[in-house]
């Protein structure tokens, strides 16, 4: 465990000194998955939407301007300070607000009060296997009945898969950043008592990182 909290504040202090040195890092174009889950979540009759590591927020930001409130989290205050500058400049801040948040702690929301979650390469972070297993419980905790989860994570497919640092449970650092690349195992633990829509594979930047976007829906 205090290995466990000492990898999550060095891997915060990381992303807080690579969103300074780079602001706006990922661009402002929404992610492919982002595009998808606009579409999916529309389709669903949401009207809110919870993103878990927005960073600054080009998927956040896309999910506002397409008309759904939303609540963007991050454990780097410093993302997003630059989320809502963005928001300001892209005139949503009435749609789009931001909670400091680390995934390892309970989400700050009631029960059955979200109605769809997003979170684009936040469950592949340095969480243990344990710490994504009660993330997703409170992820069905927050979502109302037929609540839709949408995420990606990089997997063991991955060219860096192995590569780097290990830090055991698939955990593997690499160039600072910890990955835990998932197994299609885990993917399959996670839906259990949801129904487990899509497991859609992707690639995406130069790598390229090859990812697996999951939909995953609650029963009525
Ligand atoms: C790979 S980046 C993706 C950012 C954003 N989803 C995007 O695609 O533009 C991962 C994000 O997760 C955040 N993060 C990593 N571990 C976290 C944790 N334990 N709690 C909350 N956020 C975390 C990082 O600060 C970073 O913004």
């Amino acid at each position: 465990m205090a290995d466990e909290n000492e990898r999550a504040e060095v891997q915060r202090a990381h992303w807080q000194d690579t969103y300074t040195a780079h602001p706006g890092m990922y661009g402002e174009q929404p992610s492919a998955p982002a595009v998808h889950a606009c579409a999916v979540f529309r389709a669903a009759g949401a009207k809110d939407v919870v993103e878990l590591g927005a960073g600054h927020g080009r998927d956040a930001l896309y999910f506002a301007r397409e008309g759904f409130t939303v609540r963007a989290t991050d454990f780097s205050a410093i993302g997003l300070d630059q989320l809502r500058a963005s928001a300001k400049a892209q005139d949503v801040t009435g749609r789009a607000t931001t909670i400091v948040h680390d995934v390892r702690d309970p989400l700050p929301l009631p029960d059955a009060s979200v109605d769809a979650v997003f979170a684009h390469m936040l469950l592949c972070m340095a969480l243990s296997t344990a710490e994504i297993r009660v993330l997703v419980g409170e992820v069905r905790r927050v979502l109302r009945p037929g609540g839709v989860f949408i995420y990606t994570v990089r997997h063991t497919g991955d060219a860096h898969y192995g590569a780097g640092t290990a830090h055991g449970d698939d955990i593997y650092e690499h160039g600072g950043f910890a990955v835990h690349y998932f197994s299609r195992d885990l993917v399959d633990a996670l839906a259990e008592g949801w129904t487990l829509e899509e497991v859609f594979p992707f690639e995406e930047g130069d790598l390229p990182r090859r990812l697996w976007r999951i939909t995953q829906t609650l029963p009525r």
